[in-house]
């Protein structure tokens, strides 16, 4: 057993406190490889602003739970060499069940996800309790989702979104104690959150998603003020990182996201957690596609990895300064 704190890491409390009261989101970035770790360390580092690291179960299959928890031991080490300790989060991304969420907690993270948004809401209250009593008593700190987000969720396929419904949020609080609630406000996860035929066109032709429902999210806040909310499925697709995939032999049909401006707005309310894991992938392709493509006889994974993890610096980079407005709270 180690705990979080051994490791140099901060779990979310006082960070969810402080962006609340200063209207702006932590940005909560998958990853699952040193490059895309050293690229969120480098923004977040460069820009002074805290971070949350997620690892979802999948990732935790990919890089081993061993791996990551030095990785993320390393990963405070390296910020401290880059200059400045800026708070980190190491977060279990959507846990499906009190066993992983115990065992992540067990080996040192500093925050975890259960994500019972697909059990029947009696049953959501008692598995969300259950790990909150577990992760308080390690100083972890817990977040719950209510309402199901449309897209793969756990593997599990919902073709519609099912808001979050306001009325049940203060009773589910109080009654799981978590520290910070996912909610459904038509965000989804993915490359592609909306069909075209979703969508108008404006004046120069391009795609205009319908909007989030910014109403939900209004009245939630009405029920519990103060109360940290989360963001999941906020990748914004950059189209011109798609036209390099698509313009350098890949095929990404019809990827639309959530627009950025929707996202500031969200990060100025009670949204204080922003997860972003498909715009990292994106960028990342991109640039691997670009190098393989144009230096054809190019072997060496530092030329095309190297060139990702730069992609991926400069888009964490815009997401905290121009988007979550996290830059210079760490
Ligand atoms: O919410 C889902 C995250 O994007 C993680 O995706 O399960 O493929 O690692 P993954
Ligand atoms: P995106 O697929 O929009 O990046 O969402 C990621 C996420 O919500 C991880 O939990
Ligand atoms: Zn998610």
């Amino acid at each position: 057993m180690v705990s979080y704190k051994e490791l140099g890491l901060s779990n979310t409390k006082a960070l969810f406190a402080k962006a609340h009261a200063g209207k702006y989101a932590i940005p909560a970035f998958n990853f699952n490889n040193m490059e895309q770790l050293q690229a969120i360390i480098q923004a977040c580092v460069e820009t002074k602003s805290p971070v949350i690291l997620q690892v979802s179960a999948g990732a935790r299959k990919y890089a081993n739970q061993t791996m990551l928890r030095y990785m993320a031991q390393g990963a405070v080490e390296y910020a401290k060499e880059l200059g400045c300790n800026i708070p980190i989060v190491l977060h279990l991304d959507h846990g499906n069940s009190f066993e992983l969420c115990k065992e992540c907690i067990d080996s040192g993270f500093s925050s975890v996800m259960i994500d019972g948004s697909h059990l029947p809401y009696e049953e959501n209250i008692a598995l969300t309790k259950k790990v909150v009593e577990y992760a308080h008593a390690n100083d972890v700190t817990v977040e719950g989702e209510l309402g199901v987000l449309a897209g793969i969720e756990d593997d599990v396929v919902a073709e519609h979104h099912t808001y979050t419904e306001p009325d049940q949020v203060e009773d589910f609080v109080k009654k799981t104690g978590v520290d910070s609630l996912a909610i459904s406000i038509g965000t989804s996860h993915g490359a592609n959150k909306f069909t075209p035929a979703q969508c108008t066109r404006n004046a120069d032709g391009v795609l205009i998603p319908p909007p989030l429902r910014f109403d939900i999210l209004e009245e939630i806040e009405k029920r519990i003020p103060g109360f940290p909310i989360v963001l999941h499925g906020a990748s914004s697709v950059p189209q011109e990182l798609i036209a390099v995939i698509n313009n350098n032999g890949g095929a990404m049909k019809d990827a639309i996201g959530i627009p950025e401006s929707e996202l500031r707005h969200a990060a100025t309310s009670a949204v204080c957690k922003v997860n972003i894991d498909s715009d990292g992938r994106i960028a990342m392709t991109a640039a691997v596609r670009e190098v393989l493509a144009t230096q054809p006889a190019e072997f060496d994974p530092r030329k095309y990895l190297g060139p990702a993890r730069d992609q991926l610096k400069d888009l964490y980079k815009h997401k905290v300064l121009n988007v979550l407005g996290s830059n210079d709270k760490a």
